[in-house]
């Protein structure tokens, strides 16, 4: 098979606003992250995607691009941009760019033009219609709420935003839109960088006509990702990207596209089709999602991971992830930061780490940092959650049930800044940050856990490094075990002769398993979060809460399980105690 870097390697997400200020402004900025590149060389990563760091208003912090070409004042220059570039490279690791494609600010030079008259000549570059009796042109409603349409008093149209009325959406119909953009990423190409995390880009395709969605409760705007999310005829725009500005350099792509399903996958990433590299999908947030207030179905879970593993296999990237900043931090979510904190976020670690794919660690994870406090609706800055307060309110909800929600919820959980140590500002800048910081930053901070064996910290670098250094790791197949357990979460990974079992209890409870087709071996332990007993060379045991343990197996412990017989629906080899 083709060796492609950006199968073996781990990508580390920053989120700038948040990272390292280094010009006590009290926001991160470029030079801030210039200046921690030695931690995450330490760390092991190779790749880093920034989010966006272009010019903006800042509605949402970033994703609301007003110039493609320009670096935002409060992230430095762009000599600032082509120094940390230069240094990446240096230590031979590499820098994707969150770029936005589907929308960009309302500030943007495009827009402006745009909204300025009907007949202006970028008028068609976004996608502006008429009302209907004084009321938006369709029913959809925004991801951020609200209205998908704002209407425009100076040139008495309505324009289209699926995310906030700062955001209004490019029109991908128009062969000169899609020509200026692909111009922009071949521009950042040609400066050097190693590829781009595409952001929303199952969104690009709005179904024609733009038609009411059905609304039998008679809602004032109905949920309309059905009307914009993987719709017919996206990838032929994807294809056309990827034709016009990255198909034949040996660049990373990352595309955000919610609404792809793990059978659609391959049409995405498939390595034949050219397309893509790696998509971030969302199904395994839905789990969360639907009822953020419910533990962890680890069944589920297997059942989702799996899935995408299996349809990918061979085929194309896998993009492995748990956290990012739209999401509340995973010990929060699935874990237990008050009593297993290390115990929880390393288990976690373990289990999505050595799937077959990408892994992504968002910074703060590698921290198992928690969510933060809120101690009033004030502290909210996310565009999303500001709308959330509005909307709730104009119902009537009580602000302490407001804030119990958000508090659970908000994306602004894991936007707080980077904990370095435990001097004031917590080392992310000598002046007040931008965000408060999350106050358990005393003892949760970079410094701490470099210095302690048993960290969180510690184990990710680890477990960077184990993957590293055995290949089945990074290529060899996946198979689920112990299917029927509702706690355990355990693998197999298996290729070049090798393999290893990974087997994780996701709860807080102890656990025990039995599996008849392995045996254990502690000197064939490479990894765990527990210490372990060495007279535990066993095929059944019991598992401490959230207790992770990564093994080789040697040949002599092949499993007996025909591959049949670990596809079937209840594996004769696996018993629950
Ligand atoms: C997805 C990004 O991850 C999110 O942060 C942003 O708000 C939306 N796209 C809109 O660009």
């Amino acid at each position: 098979m083709e060796r492609q870097w950006w199968r073996e390697a781990v990508v580390y997400q920053i989120y700038p606003r948040s990272f390292m200020d280094s010009d006590g402004d009290g926001i991160g900025d470029l030079n801030g992250i210039t200046a921690r590149l030695d931690y995450l060389q330490w760390l092991g990563v190779d790749v880093i995607w920034l989010c966006p760091v272009y010019r903006s208003p800042n509605d949402d912090n970033g994703y609301d691009i007003s110039d493609h070409r320009a670096i935002g004042a409060e992230y430095g220059t762009m000599a600032d941009f082509d120094r940390l570039l230069a240094e990446v490279h240096r230590r031979g690791m590499r820098l994707i760019l969150d770029l936005v494609l589907n929308h960009t600010s309302d500030e943007h030079p495009w827009f402006i033009e745009s909204r300025a008259a009907r007949d202006s000549p970028k008028r068609d570059w976004y996608v502006w219609r008429d009302g209907r009796d004084g009321r938006a042109p369709n029913n959809w409603e925004s991801i951020f709420l609200g209205p998908a349409w704002t209407y425009d008093a100076g040139s008495g149209q309505y324009f289209l935003h699926l995310f906030s009325a700062r955001q209004p959406d490019l029109n991908w119909e128009n062969p000169a839109v899609r020509a200026a953009l692909f111009e922009i990423v071949r521009w950042w190409l040609d400066k050097g960088v190693d590829g781009f995390r595409l952001d929303a880009i199952s969104h690009l395709k709005k179904r024609a006509g733009l038609p009411d969605l059905p609304n039998p409760a008679g809602l004032p705007q109905v949920p309309s990702y059905a009307a914009h999310m993987n719709v017919d005829g996206v990838l032929d725009f994807v294809d056309e990207l990827a034709r016009a500005s990255f198909r034949h350099r040996d660049v990373l792509t990352v595309g955000e596209a919610n609404g792809v399903s793990a059978a659609q996958a391959e049409a995405w990433v498939g390595r034949a089709r050219g397309r893509l590299d790696m998509i971030l999908h969302f199904e395994h947030w839905t789990l969360w999602s639907r009822d953020p207030h419910a533990a962890l179905d680890v069944a589920a879970l297997r059942t989702i991971l799996s899935r995408w593993q299996r349809a990918l296999h061979g085929r194309g990237g896998n993009a492995l992830y748990l956290e990012n900043h739209d999401l509340p931090r995973v010990v929060s979510r699935w874990g237990d930061p008050l009593r297993y904190r290390y115990e929880s976020a390393t288990a976690l670690a373990a289990v999505y780490f050595l799937m077959e794919g990408t892994p992504f660690i968002y910074q703060g994870q590698e921290l198992g940092m928690a969510n933060t406090v809120f101690a009033s609706l004030d502290e909210f800055d996310d565009v999303f959650a500001r709308n959330r307060i509005a909307r709730l309110r104009a119902e009537g909800v009580a602000d302490a049930a407001i804030l119990a929600e958000l508090a659970l919820t908000s994306r602004d959980n894991s936007r707080t800044p980077m904990p370095w140590d435990d001097g004031p500002h917590a080392g992310f800048s000598t002046a007040r940050p931008w965000m408060k910081l999350n106050p358990e930053y005393r003892t949760v901070n970079v410094a701490r856990q470099q210095a302690e064996a048993r960290s969180v910290l510690a184990f990710y670098r680890r477990l960077i490094a184990l993957r590293r250094t055995h290949a089945a790791l990074i290529d060899g197949g996946y198979t689920a075990l112990l299917r029927a357990n509702r706690q355990v979460y355990a693998y197999l990974r298996e290729g070049r002769g090798e393999r290893y079992v990974i087997i994780a209890n996701l709860s807080a409870r102890p656990a025990r398993y039995r599996h008849r087709g392995f045996l254990l071996r502690h000197a064939e332990l490479l990894l765990a979060n527990h210490a372990v007993a060495p007279h535990e060379d066993t095929m059944h045991c019991r598992l401490q809460p959230f207790e992770a343990r990564i093994y080789r197996v040697p040949d002599a412990a092949r499993p007996r399980a025909t591959t049949a017989a670990r596809t079937a629906a209840a594996p004769a080899d696996e018993e629950l105690c």
